[in-house]
């Protein structure tokens, strides 16, 4: 989809549908608003004053034109109260008038920057946030075979803007958006994918093709390469699989002055995870096609960096396994011993996902990454936690965790610290290994984090469980049902930020 900027008086825009918008409680707008009223002799006021248009966020109302300006139609959304306004609520607001607007057919339309006028918000913060909450608001995902193309989409959307002086800002925010928002289309694309068609390999494939696509280097390894760096929590994973696993590494390289200052984030990408021995029930089994968006997360995080070129180098670690039972699986009490040579007893052959971080984030401190920030579809009890609304928080660092809730808080992605008290270690210990795999009933996601904080070490490090925010059932505002592509833009943001 195109996003373009053009300085035009907003009542000469011809266009199939011109997005416009009202705050809560205002009766004469002003503004781009105020000059689309008066072309329309005042329609749009005179609907304020009838109560059909109230400007409460979200709504949304189609005023016809009879000819009075050249735009087809005029649609007003309702960003809510001033005092209550946000980044976000452009973003939202985006995505559901776009999304009303693709409904009507209409493939190419126009709105004005949302947020620039009276909310008096920088112009290239707008745009970004235009340029998200269209994108992803508009994403589906594409069906497989027959079915493919024959949904209507909108091929391209124009910010119309009045003031000469703001239009480098804004094009720098549709910039930086498209490259944010298709990098999160990216990674719920392949989250949404069947498990059979995202394995490892193929998981693998996706992050060379994004590697060519925007110069970053790469490098895979396969099982033999594993077995001899001694990643044998991965390996034990993967055993029970007939898909071999992966351990991809992705680097991107913007501050050359400074090779040894890598920030490193690490994604978990199982690509499907039946439970193992420790079999999962049927019910809603098939959703772990997307116990791989960790991956996804960061693959999709890196290629958004390597396109907005960042001062500041970062390292993308994607352990890939698929998690099966079988004759060949590993069992409950089997003794794995970990890259940095910490053995773990597998209580659990479900608690797979810390397994394959245990290596990585070994790998992350044996390359000398740091920060590190890690993102896994880990604990189902983060969901019963937080719900689909909230990322869990862990950390071995407080000045870094709160830059990554900054970070999160600027990209509209909810996300909440937990404690990682001591006495929760207690859960964790095994009676033949460093330590076991799971930590019994109560507090789940945290005895999880306290598991990876063993192998992260002295590097400051957070984790972010995305078992209840990586997908959701149903579609609202820019979240569109499936793989949330979340938390890419956290993670884009907090390296943007770490560059400054
Ligand atoms: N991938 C799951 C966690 C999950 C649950 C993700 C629901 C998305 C939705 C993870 O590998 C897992 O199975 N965790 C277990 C750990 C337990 C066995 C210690 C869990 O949470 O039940
Ligand atoms: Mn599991
Ligand atoms: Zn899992």
């Amino acid at each position: 989809m195109e996003i373009t900027v053009t300085i035009q008086d907003v009542t000469k825009v011809k266009s199939d549908a011109l997005l416009i918008n009202l705050f809560e409680g205002v009766k004469q707008p002003g503004g781009a608003t105020g000059a689309v009223d008066r072309a329309l002799g005042g329609a749009i006021s005179k609907l304020i004053e009838s109560g059909e248009i109230k400007g409460k966020r979200g709504e949304m109302t189609t005023v016809h034109v009879f000819g009075q300006i050249p735009a087809s139609r005029v649609m007003v959304l309702g960003l809510g109260k001033r005092e209550e306004f946000t980044r976000d609520i452009i973003r939202r607001g985006m995505a559901e008038a776009a999304r009303a607007i693709r409904g009507m057919g209409v493939k190419r339309f126009a709105t004005i920057l949302h947020g620039g006028g009276i909310a008096g918000l920088d112009a290239e913060a707008c745009a970004q946030a235009i340029a998200e909450g269209a994108t992803l608001g508009l994403y589906t995902f594409k069906k497989l075979g027959k079915a493919a193309n024959d949904s209507p989409q909108v091929q391209a959307i124009e910010i119309v803007e009045g003031d000469k002086a703001k239009i480098a800002a804004i094009k720098r925010g549709i910039e930086a958006g498209k490259a944010i928002a298709e990098s999160v289309c990216l990674a719920r694309d392949m989250a949404n994918m069947p498990a059979n068609m995202m394995t490892p390999t193929d998981i693998a494939a996706q992050a060379q093709k994004v590697a060519k696509e925007t110069g970053l280097a790469i490098t895979i390894f396969d099982q033999k390469e594993m077995e001899k760096m001694g990643m044998g929590a991965i390996l034990g994973v993967s055993k029970g699989s007939a898909q071999p696993p992966k351990f991809i590494v992705l680097r991107y390289t913007g501050d050359r002055a400074n090779p040894k200052r890598v920030i490193g984030l690490v994604g978990k990408g199982v690509s499907f995870d039946t439970g193992g021995i420790s079999l999962k029930p049927a019910d809603g089994m098939g959703w772990m096609k997307t116990d791989m968006s960790g991956a996804a997360t960061v693959i999709g995080a890196i290629r958004a960096i390597a396109l907005l070129k960042p001062k500041v180098n970062v390292t993308a670690l994607a352990p890939c396994a698929e998690n099966m039972p079988s004759g060949t699986a590993q069992k409950p009490g089997d003794v794995l011993t970990v890259m940095n040579g910490k053995t773990v007893e597998v209580d659990n052959t479900d608690a797979e996902g810390r397994l394959l971080l245990a290596d990585a984030l070994s790998y992350g401190n044996q390359i000398g990454l740091a920060p590190m920030i890690d993102v896994a579809t880990l604990t189902g009890a983060i969901k019963t936690t937080f719900g689909g609304i909230t990322t869990g928080v862990f950390t071995n660092d407080q000045a870094v965790c709160d830059r990554v809730l900054k970070a999160a808080a600027t990209a509209g992605e909810k996300a909440w610290q937990l404690p990682m008290h001591d006495e929760y270690k207690e859960q964790n210990k095994s009676d033949v290994a460093d330590i076991k795999n799971s930590g019994g009933a109560g507090a789940g996601s945290i005895t999880a984090a306290l598991f990876l904080a063993e192998f992260a070490g002295k590097t400051p490090w957070v984790h972010l469980d995305i078992a209840g925010t990586g997908r959701t059932d149903s579609t609202k505002g820019y979240i569109i049902k499936g793989s949330t592509g979340v938390p890419v833009r956290t993670l884009v943001q907090f390296v943007l930020a770490s560059a400054k």
